[in-house]
């Protein structure tokens, strides 16, 4: 087609508007040359000079617009009268006399060479477009103008081809299309290929911390037991921490549990705190449910303490309790026996002494035989035991039976209603069972002693 790269080169300079006009003029030129053709071999030659791959004069054009603008659609006039300008030489509107067969197939030619060229869905979308577009697509102009302007006794005739031309082209424009996708199916496929031969990326696995590890273990405990498993906030009210569980202000044991109080905005309702430990869930629980009540409570606890190999400003505790309207202190022991003898062994024994809680009465301390020197004090090489010191005895936790006074608190009736509570300290527990010396290597996160107990 006598279309010179001179003029080709020459859009560059354009811009997009006037890129479409220059389209839109070259169409006449294009329409020209469609009317010239007269064998099939000058037809095959007019097709494949517009629609062949890279060098076809339409997708040449086609480019131009797309680095211009970005995009190409049908909604671009050149596009758009470029496209149009041969079909309606082959239709010659209106016009037509003797059986319009030859005008049928030519386009049918070239509806099917400009489809079969589209390679993405972009330039599918305009192919579509050509045939489909209600206003300047082929279907439209062949029923509008052709059929409608036809010798009548040509319409039988015009009215099967064009009923034939859409069957053939509705279907080329399927199968285009599932090429095209099935092609960006398979490209994707390709580019996104998982190479399994290749050597994998090692993520290091880590493991649970060991204190979360005995957490665990206590839980499962409980839980196999009866027992729920509840959190709270570690941002507490004094009500709860203190006052509601029977240690009202200016209380002596106030002072042991040296706290963190949070710094407010002036004018706060209430003085915030770093809960001491876990038993304001004690309160929590109640308020919230009736008895009967058995739950343990693990969490971290905060104490203005200084670090040394037992001591840490954070630490960690499981709350326990359980209130119904028959527990007694044979439930408590046996309870605590029970849990002491799955976490040491079945070969510990236990012992408790009087202690004192302001919201357990009576309150005790339990002891564990030392499981490491058998409860004998004596190491298995002689000399004194490391771990009780000789004592033969370890001091595991407090505990007691629910104060009366705590349940006034909560709305229980004190007469109907007994229970006990305990709060362990998992640090120093996981220390004793792990043989772990110093509090601060929990806190530390050294992957030297976190792998020791994947
Ligand atoms: N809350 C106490 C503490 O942190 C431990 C404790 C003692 C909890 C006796 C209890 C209990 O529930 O009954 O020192």
């Amino acid at each position: 087609m006598q279309i010179d790269t001179e003029l080709l080169g020459s859009l560059d300079e354009l811009d997009g508007v006037q890129l479409q006009k220059a389209i839109a003029q070259l169409a006449d030129r294009v329409q020209e040359e469609a009317g010239k053709t007269t064998t099939p071999e000058e037809e095959q030659k007019f097709l494949s000079d517009l629609f062949d791959g890279e060098r076809g004069l339409f997708w040449r054009l086609y480019s131009k617009v797309l680095a211009k603008s970005g995009r190409v659609t049908w909604a671009d006039y050149g596009i758009r009268q470029f496209l149009r300008a041969p079909v309606e030489r082959f239709l010659e509107l209106g016009m037509l006399e003797g059986d319009p067969k030859n005008r049928f197939h030519s386009l049918q030619r070239y509806m099917d060479t400009l489809i079969g060229s589209t390679t993405d869905v972009e330039k599918f979308t305009i192919a579509r477009a050509l045939w489909e577009s209600r206003s300047e697509g082929v279907k439209t102009a062949i029923g509008e103008y052709w059929l409608k302007n036809a010798k009548p006794h040509l319409k039988p005739a015009i009215g099967r081809y064009y009923n034939d031309l859409a069957k053939h082209l509705e279907d080329a424009l399927k199968q285009r299309y599932a090429a095209i996708e099935s092609g960006v199916e398979a490209v994707a496929l390709v580019r996104e290929r998982v190479d399994l031969s290749l050597p994998g990326v090692i993520r290091p696995t880590g493991s649970r911390h060991l204190i979360r590890q005995v957490f665990q273990e206590i839980e499962d405990i409980f839980f196999s037991i009866g027992f729920s498993i509840v959190e709270g906030p570690e941002i507490e009210t004094p009500y709860y921490n203190f006052e509601a569980l029977n240690i009202p202000e200016f209380h002596p044991v106030r002072d042991d549990m040296d706290t963190f109080y949070l710094e407010l905005p002036k004018g706060a309702k209430t003085p915030l705190l770093l809960r001491t430990h876990t038993s304001p869930m004690q309160i929590r629980t109640m308020e919230r449910q009736k008895p009967p009540v058995r739950v343990i409570v693990p969490g971290k606890v905060y104490r203005r303490d200084n670090p040394d190999a037992t001591h840490s400003f954070a630490f960690h505790q499981i709350e326990g309790l359980a209130v119904d309207t028959d527990i007694t202190f044979c439930d408590f022991t046996g309870t605590i026996e029970y849990f002491v003898k799955q976490f040491f062994g079945p070969g510990v024994k236990t012992r408790f002494r009087p202690s004192y809680f302001p919201f357990t009465e009576p309150s005790v301390e339990f002891d564990v035989s030392c499981p490491f020197c058998a409860g004998t004090g004596t190491a298995t090489g002689g000399g004194t035991c490391s771990k009780c010191k000789g004592a033969a005895w370890i001091e595991l936790f407090g505990a007691g039976m629910v104060d009366p006074a705590v349940y006034g608190f909560v709305n229980y009736d004190a007469k109907k209603v007994s229970g006990f509570a305990f709060g362990i300290g998992i640090d120093r527990l996981a220390m004793l069972k792990y043989g772990i010396d110093d509090i601060q290597v929990f806190f530390q996160n050294d992957v030297r002693f976190l792998r020791q107990f994947p």
